[in-house]
């Protein structure tokens, strides 16, 4: 049975337990409603760390007033039972007056530019929200290292950037996104799609997969790429809140032709559910 702490001063002092005993400790941040992507982030963490520590903790702090806090899922029961099948050694579960004694926290990393672009645009406060978060997840369990999903690829930059940039001693890995059979991106807020809007929301991956397609078979034109993807999804009846192709590791705009790694992002609407996926062309 994994070991539920709901204080950081509970959690701090497990986590430096196991430090004292040469343990490394992982730690994989979720916000709950727990799938089999995050277990891919366990099963990697128990790969890299002798004890896992799985952190739910709803973060009002990365909501905007118009978002989905009030109605984010929740099911702890669940992912209890999932955690223990899946033999993690501690769940960190704070409450919010736990993670923020003094109300909304005064203090707040921000990230300037990489915060402001891709989701950036449309999620003001949002990855200030994350990073101020994560910061202080790191401060209270210490980790050695600390995983999460590609899927969320501006997150990973924004948090390998704070580590780098305040000298977190976190080795931060990131983990390629678990899909469905269709090829849907596996997320949380999937619980929001109704079944039709399911089948739709696959035409993201489909629209990427094509990028991938025309990238191997020469295509270099950035544009060329951008607008296929954009016009893949509108054929689906998807409008796009972006697509952007970019650096993978600073988020720039790629040059007009592609050279090396480059990242094609998308965010769009489906039904209830705001949804993100990404690929990456050049890998080989
Ligand atoms: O990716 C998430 O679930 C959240 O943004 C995180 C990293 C747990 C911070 O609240």
């Amino acid at each position: 049975m994994a070991q539920i702490f709901t204080t950081p001063s509970s959690m701090r002092q497990w986590a430096r337990q196991q430090h004292g005993q040469k343990r490394r400790v992982g730690l994989v941040p979720t916000m709950g409603a727990l799938h089999l992507g995050h277990m891919a982030l366990v099963r990697e963490a128990q790969r890299h760390a002798e004890r896992v520590v799985v952190s739910i903790f709803v973060n009002p702090l990365q909501f905007g007033p118009q978002e989905d806090l009030a109605r984010y899922p929740q099911t702890p029961e669940d992912d209890l039972k999932l955690l223990d099948e899946f033999g993690v050694d501690a769940v960190f579960m704070p409450s919010v007056e736990e993670m923020y004694p003094l109300g909304p926290s005064l203090t707040r990393v921000s990230l300037e530019r990489l915060a402001s672009v891709l989701c950036g645009k449309s999620r003001p406060g949002h990855f200030q929200g994350v990073a101020t978060v994560v910061a202080k997840l790191f401060h209270i369990v210490e980790p050695d290292t600390a995983l999460f999903g590609q899927k969320d690829w501006q997150q990973l930059v924004i948090i390998r950037r704070l580590v780098a940039d305040l000298n977190f001693p976190v080795e931060i890995i990131g983990v390629p996104t678990v899909r469905e059979a269709n090829g849907l991106a596996i997320s949380s807020r999937n619980r929001y799609l109704s079944p039709a809007d399911t089948s739709r929301a696959a035409s993201l991956y489909r629209a990427l997969r094509g990028a991938l397609a025309a990238y191997q078979s020469g295509t270099r034109g950035r544009e060329e790429i951008r607008r296929q993807v954009a016009d893949s999804l509108s054929l689906s009846g998807i409008e796009a809140e972006y697509v952007e192709v970019v650096d993978p590791r600073t988020l720039e705009p790629s040059p007009e032709m592609l050279s090396g790694q480059t990242l094609v992002a998308v965010a769009a609407r489906v039904g209830k559910a705001r949804l993100i996926d990404n690929i990456l062309l050049g890998q080989d």
